[in-house]
């Protein structure tokens, strides 16, 4: 299977807006007005770039990078994943794989130090990030704003 990864644009957000949808499926839909003005700000952004990896002309999953300037490290950037999602249809076909990879090299170009994410509490999500070469170095801290 030809998997082939690039970054999102305008004609991808109802796609990703389904796969957001596999990712967090209690989440309430997003009104399509404010999915266009999320859009439109993301795209505007320095620095991010939203993965969608593609298969036979159909999106089969996503990552969401950003890159954050750092002042740290000999000035050397730290890159930022979230939002990792791969169609249920589509898993275990290299397609994540494919993904991590971009978001390295992305990372690589921009001069990062690190790519960093957290990782869903789930056995087989740790898995995956380490046969995509990251090491449970960290541990996550986090503070839903209500
Ligand atoms: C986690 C996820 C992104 C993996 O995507 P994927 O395209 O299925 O992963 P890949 O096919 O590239 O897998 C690469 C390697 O990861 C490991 N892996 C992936 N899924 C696995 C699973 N269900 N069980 C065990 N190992 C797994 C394997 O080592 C696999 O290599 P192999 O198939 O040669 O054995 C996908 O399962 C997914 O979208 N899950 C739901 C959303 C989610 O949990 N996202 C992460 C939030 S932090």
């Amino acid at each position: 299977m030809k998997i082939t990864v690039r970054s999102a644009v305008e004609v991808d957000l109802s796609v990703l807006l389904a796969l957001y949808s596999e990712l967090n499926p209690d989440d309430p839909q997003l009104p399509e007005t404010s999915a266009d003005a999320i859009w439109a700000a993301i795209s505007r952004q320095q620095g991010r770039t939203i993965l969608v990896a593609e298969t036979g002309g159909t999106v089969a999953g996503t990552a969401d990078c950003i890159v954050m300037p750092n002042l740290t490290r000999g000035g050397r950037a730290i890159l930022f994943v979230e939002n990792v999602v791969v169609a249920s249809s589509f898993q275990r076909r290299g397609v994540g794989r494919q993904l991590m990879e971009a978001a390295v090299r992305l990372g690589e170009s921009a001069g990062c130090y690190k790519v960093q994410l957290l990782a869903a509490d789930d056995a087989y999500v740790h898995t995956f990030y380490e046969a995509c070469g990251f090491k449970a170095l960290a541990e996550g801290f986090r503070r839903y704003i209500p």
